[in-house]
């Protein structure tokens, strides 16, 4: 199958590999992509977000409110649809309700300029509280997309401040359904109804800090109604700060028909890992009327966990053979790996690192006299991010010529799973030593312990780009970086 990881045992070589062995191409749906969708100038579309606490009550905190931060009153998180073409305008305002809170919005994903990017210090001032700044784009794109602060992320984002984009304009034919299933985890105590510390020294130093509360769309296991027997479009967005989820569809057809908002040639889906950050487009095959479908996390094998049951309804839409329309071919510029120069980034464990991790389950105020020489567990290429807050920019990992094809060697010299996240641009991922795939575009690659991978970019966007882990811990404690397109 084509989605199945293939676990080769990973070389612990010392250098790196010269060359790694290429998968073959292969399709199990007929169809092939659609052409790319024809951009023409829209309309723009204006939003207000405002950072702002508001008590809500999701389904999934169980009866409790809690002091959530969203950008938008009402229903969360907010949805932001755009056709292809279309502006977005949107206004951010910080009201956060501390004083050391800063805010900006990262579109993650977005193809878009450099000084949109939303970037703290990097590309813009961050935005204090009381203060406003704007964003304005074209997303050259269509696509599942979303947006979040790129401030103190892991409370921030812990605490909900995100929204979706979608911009519409990639299918070739209608499905007869288009839903949004939002994955995460809640660090909450369901019993005292507050938030957990969303930073902890110990999940920075290991795998990070996961929820205690799953959930879709803010509810555990929620039903999600589908017209029987069609063909419906389940946009999965992973936005949980930490966990990495190996999704899955039981008892209906599916495929994987994109992938971090980039169309792919649909294929079965068997089980496909996503990580924080990432997205999946999928098209079921829906049960029939009154049946029921589930949407499973088997990244912990013994103990699948159910996410969504998916209920079919009403009169059988289709019932021909299973073969799902294909969406519209990306214009993200393929690069040219054979002329292209070969860039290296190896993800280490710092000595800090190195020995909190040894530590075991000792508690915060433990460590105290520990603390810290050094708080960065990580580092890229040697080097950690050199401060929380990003005022002290350190130079750039990579200096890279505008229009230019660069492969990304990445190697992972760490004991756990990076998603390594590129700003600006779209990773062609085409070789591995530990994964095995169709090669295919992504802006987030989980990076497995131990593992060498390489991709490729069209260095076609001018400016400083972060590249960073997307366990958002593991970003905060030192595992970031940027390079330069000039
Ligand atoms: Cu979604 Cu730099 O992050
Ligand atoms: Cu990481």
């Amino acid at each position: 199958m084509l989605t199945r990881r293939h676990l080769l045992t990973a070389a612990a070589t010392a250098g790196f590999a010269a060359a790694l062995p290429r998968p073959l191409e292969k399709y199990d749906y007929r169809r092939a992509l659609g052409s790319p969708s024809p951009m023409r100038s829209g309309k723009t579309v204006e939003i207000a977000l405002v950072s702002q606490e508001r008590q809500v009550a999701l389904p999934c905190f169980n009866g409790k409110t809690l002091p959530m931060w969203t950008f938008t009153e009402g229903a969360w998180p907010p949805v932001i649809r755009l056709n292809h073409g279309d502006r977005l305008h949107a206004t951010l305002e910080n009201k956060l309700p501390r004083a050391d809170q800063l805010n900006s919005i990262h579109w993650h994903g977005i193809r878009l300029p450099n000084s949109q990017d939303g970037v703290p210090y990097l590309v813009q001032q961050p935005i204090e509280p009381g203060q406003r700044c704007e964003y304005s784009f074209v997303p050259p794109d269509t696509g599942t997309f979303f947006f979040h602060t790129h401030c103190n992320t892991v409370e921030q984002l812990g605490r909900g401040l995100m929204g979706v984009l979608i911009i519409d304009g990639d299918t070739t034919q209608p499905y007869d359904a288009d839903e949004l299933l939002l994955l995460r985890d809640w660090r909450v105590d369901a019993e005292a109804g507050e938030f957990n510390s969303f930073y902890t020294l110990r999940g920075a130093a290991r795998a990070g800090s996961y929820g205690a509360v799953r959930s879709v769309n803010g509810a555990v296991n929620p039903e999600i109604r589908l017209p029987a027997a069609g063909d419906c479009r389940l946009r999965l967005v992973n936005t949980d700060p930490t966990r990495i989820l190996r999704i899955g569809v039981e008892d209906a057809e599916a495929a994987v028909v994109a992938i971090d908002g980039v169309a792919a040639r649909p294929f079965t889906l068997s089980t496909w890992p996503m990580a924080p950050g990432t997205r999946v487009d999928l098209v079921i095959r829906a049960p029939q009327d009154g049946e029921v479908a589930r949407l499973v996390d088997s990244a912990n094998e013994e103990r699948p966990v159910t996410m969504a049951r998916l209920v079919g309804q009403g009169a059988p839409r289709r019932t021909s053979y299973f073969d799902p329309a294909p969406l519209r071919r990306s214009r993200i510029p393929e690069p040219s790996v054979a002329g292209a120069t070969v860039l290296d980034f190896v993800f280490e464990t710092s000595d800090a690192g190195r020995a909190f991790a040894a530590l075991g389950d000792i508690k915060g105020a433990e460590m105290a006299p520990l603390c810290m020489s050094e708080k960065y567990f990580w580092t890229i290429n040697g080097k950690p991010w050199p401060d929380h807050g990003n005022a002290r920019l350190p130079p750039p990992l990579a200096v890279l010529a505008r229009n230019r094809s660069y492969v990304f060697r990445m190697r992972n010299n760490t004991p756990f799973t990076h998603p390594i996240h590129i700003h600006g641009h779209s990773f062609k991922r085409y070789a591995s030593t530990r994964q095995k795939w169709t090669p295919h575009n992504v802006d987030t690659f989980l990076l497995l312990p131990g593992e060498e991978a390489h991709s490729a970019i069209v260095a076609d966007n001018p400016g400083d780009w972060m590249i960073h882990c997307h366990v958002l811990e593991h970003q905060e404690s030192g595992m970031m970086g940027y390079f330069r397109v000039t």
